[in-house]
């Protein structure tokens, strides 16, 4: 996985440290990012020793027992605990990924937490994915049609016609790669980053949908598709394992195969 550096670290100051319980003999110290822009100052780096020997596997379950037991200030999204719904992403030791997805063991040391980078932060680990999401319904991602349907069943695909969704429709838009995009930071209200362009292949590639002339049309922009310099970190931190950079390079070959 590619790991890369939060800008904003330098300016976090060490904040409070909330020490082992007594007795634990077998344990684990998180740093983690605060910050609560309502109520002002500067963002800060709480510690956190927690007992292993009572705690789940992964980080998300370690994020649970210190809002539970510990400091129940700590805000942070998550929902399914088990890799589907998304909401619980966030940077652990450096790289974009799922909290419930990653095993405390993995990580040598100490663990730091931070929210998804470059983003404007609502409180803590919890950010403002308002944009994302507007981008996302840019691309109207719901089936388009203009046959009417058959009148005893649902449209039908092959086998075949189905498989080219494999690789697309799994993504649960935790918004990893959107985040650790460089072409994201930039032109982050223009480029209309992996997450979405994973989706708009999804259903450019959907043998039912018949607007996908319309789909290309909409993407042939400098900057909503062509910001993408195949830098490949989406690629590289995506936690379903999917290959957003391979998803915009299939929208950009069916533009120029349609020149042609
Ligand atoms: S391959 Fe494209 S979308 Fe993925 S990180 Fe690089 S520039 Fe961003
Ligand atoms: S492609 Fe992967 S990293 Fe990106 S939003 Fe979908 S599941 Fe998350
Ligand atoms: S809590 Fe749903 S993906 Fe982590």
């Amino acid at each position: 996985m590619v790991e890369f550096t939060l800008p904003a670290k330098s300016r976090v100051q060490a904040g409070r440290s909330h020490p082992a319980p007594a007795g634990a003999t077998n344990v684990k110290t998180f740093r983690i990012y605060r910050f609560d822009p309502d109520a002002g100052g500067n963002p800060r780096l709480d510690t956190y020793v927690v007992d292993l020997d009572e705690c789940g596997p992964m980080v998300l379950d370690a994020l649970i027992k210190i809002k539970n037991e510990i400091d129940s200030t700590l805000t942070f999204r998550r929902s399914c605990r088990e890799g589907i719904c998304g909401s619980c992403s966030m940077n652990i030791a450096g790289t974009n990924t799922l909290a419930c997805l990653k095993p405390i063991a993995e990580v040598a040391g100490t663990i730091d937490i931070y929210p998804l980078p470059h983003m404007a932060v609502i409180k803590d680990l919890v950010v403002d994915l308002n944009m994302p999401y507007a981008q996302l319904a840019s691309i109207e991602p719901w089936m388009q049609t203009q046959t009417p349907p058959p009148p005893d069943r649902e449209r039908l695909q092959s086998p075949e016609e189905r498989v080219a969704l494999d690789g697309l429709w799994e993504c649960i838009l935790c918004f990893c790669c959107q985040t650790s995009c460089p072409s994201y930071w930039w032109n982050g209200e223009r480029f209309l980053g992996p997450a979405i362009l994973l989706q708009a292949a999804r259903w450019i590639e959907d043998s039912r949908d018949e607007f996908a002339g319309e789909r290309l049309d909409a993407l042939d922009d400098p900057f909503k598709l062509y910001r993408c310099h195949t830098i490949l970190n989406c690629t590289s931190t995506c936690p379903k394992g999917l290959n957003p950079a391979k998803a915009i390079a299939s929208i950009k070959e069916k533009l120029v195969e349609r020149k042609f």
